[in-house]
Order: structure tokens, then sequence, then C-alpha cells
């Protein structure tokens, strides 16, 4: 079997940290702020089928379809132990979403079956065959004129963040995010009207926030698309 199908790095890189990432995230990440920015960004409207892209826990997930109960929101994750957090999560929280595993290179989905991909912190656990891969899937899955929004480290915008930066980057598989390649794998995949939206500083580096939209197909004057 290929090996790049089978691989996944843990929410912390190692199994027996993933009890510990919710409590990380919240003390260390102020999470719940940025994965607000991240859901008010992707302007989720009702009826929209939603992907939360390597979602984990869950935390954004249900974040999502609390703030847009009118959306269908599906959860992604390569790790069948984060996916049943995410799945007692959500019962918690009383939200109805659909948890699948699978990985972000090989998704299990229909061609055009979503108005939104959205993804927080899996990017930079991925080499970069596999994040051109999961771009390219994002832009299949996506409906035209669907938007993936990502966030993400990124590339250190002031002295602060490189200093932190030269620690962290032993965490990232390959160094596109650190080095700013972000914008441009989006672009290798087909997204257009591609932009880094806004920065925050975080002590592991900078949190860059991306959005990108699949291109719509030429209308022609009766309406119809061509072909
Ligand atoms: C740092 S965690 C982020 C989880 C969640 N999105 C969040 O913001 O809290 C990274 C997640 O990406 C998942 N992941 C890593 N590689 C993946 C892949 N190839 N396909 C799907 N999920 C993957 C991991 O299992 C993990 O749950």
């Amino acid at each position: 079997m290929n090996a790049r199908r089978t691989k996944y790095i843990p929410a912390l890189g190692s199994r027996w940290l993933t009890p510990l990432y919710d409590p990380m995230m919240r003390l260390l990440l102020h999470e719940a702020t940025f994965k607000r920015h991240l859901v008010q960004q992707a302007s989720i409207k009702e009826g929209d089928r939603v992907l939360d892209l390597g979602c984990g826990t869950a935390t954004l997930t249900v974040m999502i379809k609390q703030a847009q109960p009118g959306a269908e929101v599906v959860g992604l994750d390569a790790d069948p132990e984060v996916l049943r957090i995410g799945r007692s999560k959500a019962a918690k929280a009383r939200v109805d979403i659909a948890f699948n595993l699978g990985t972000a290179f090989s998704l299990p989905y229909r061609d055009r079956s979503f108005d939104r991909v959205v993804s927080s912190l899996v990017f930079h656990h991925l080499s970069t065959e596999n994040k051109r891969a999961a771009f390219s899937e994002s832009v299949r899955v996506l409906r035209p004129g669907g938007e993936l929004h990502v966030a993400d480290f990124g590339k250190p915008h002031n002295t602060r963040m490189r200093l932190v930066s030269l620690a962290m980057r032993r965490f990232e598989k390959t160094p596109d995010n650190i080095q700013g390649r972000l914008p441009q794998l989006f672009r290798d995949a087909g997204f257009e009207g591609v932009a880094e939206t806004a920065r925050y500083s975080t002590i592991f580096g900078t949190l860059s926030f991306y959005s990108g939209k699949r291109p719509s197909p030429p209308f022609s004057l009766d309406g119809r698309r061509p072909g």
C-alpha cells in the first residue's frame, strides 16, 4: 500500500499526548479567539455544506455548527482517537455533525460537494507533496465559487516571531508554512483570489489566515454554462 495514503502525524506529535491537546490549545493558543476569527472569515450561509479538514478534537467543527445551525457540517481526520473525542464533544454540545475517517490527500467525497472547506493547524503537519495533494483535493470537492479557509503557522511577521520560529521550525514537516509558501500552493492547485487575510502572534509563532476560491466557469450571455 502507498505509504503516503496511510501516514498522519497525531495532533501533538505523539498519540500518548492527545488527551492533553484540548487543554493545551485553550491555555497556550487562545484557540477560541482564533477559531472564532476563522469561522467569521468563512462566512458560512444557511444550507452550505462545510468540511472541517483535519478536524482533530472538533472544537472548530462544533463552533461552525453553532455559528450556523443551518449548515451541514462534516469533520474529517486521519486519527480515529481524535474523532472519538470529537464525536463526544459534538454530542455534549447537542449538535449534529458527521465525522469521517480519511486523509486530507485522498478525500472520500464526491467532486463539487462542498461550499466551504475550512482547516486549522493541519497543513504544517504535511509534507510538500501531501500539502499539494490536500490543496488539489480541496479544489476538487468544492463547488465552483466555493472557498477554502485556512488558519496555520505562517511566515514570521516581526522579530519576536522570527526568534520563536527558530525553535518551532522542527515541528513543521517541511518548512513551507514558515517560509510563506502556502499562498503559492493554493494557487498551484487552482485557487484564485488567494490572500493572507490576517496574522496573530502566538507563543508558537505567527498564525496566519488564508483564503482562496475555486473559480466559477464563465457563463454565456443566456446564463447557461458553456459546454
Ligand atoms: C494540530 S491538530 C489540529 C486539529 C484541529 N483542526 C484544531 O485546530 O484543533 C492536526 C490534526 O490534523 C490531523 N492530520 C494530520 N495529517 C492528516 C492527514 N494527512 N489527513 C487528515 N488529517 C490529518 C491530525 O490527526 C490532527 O488531528
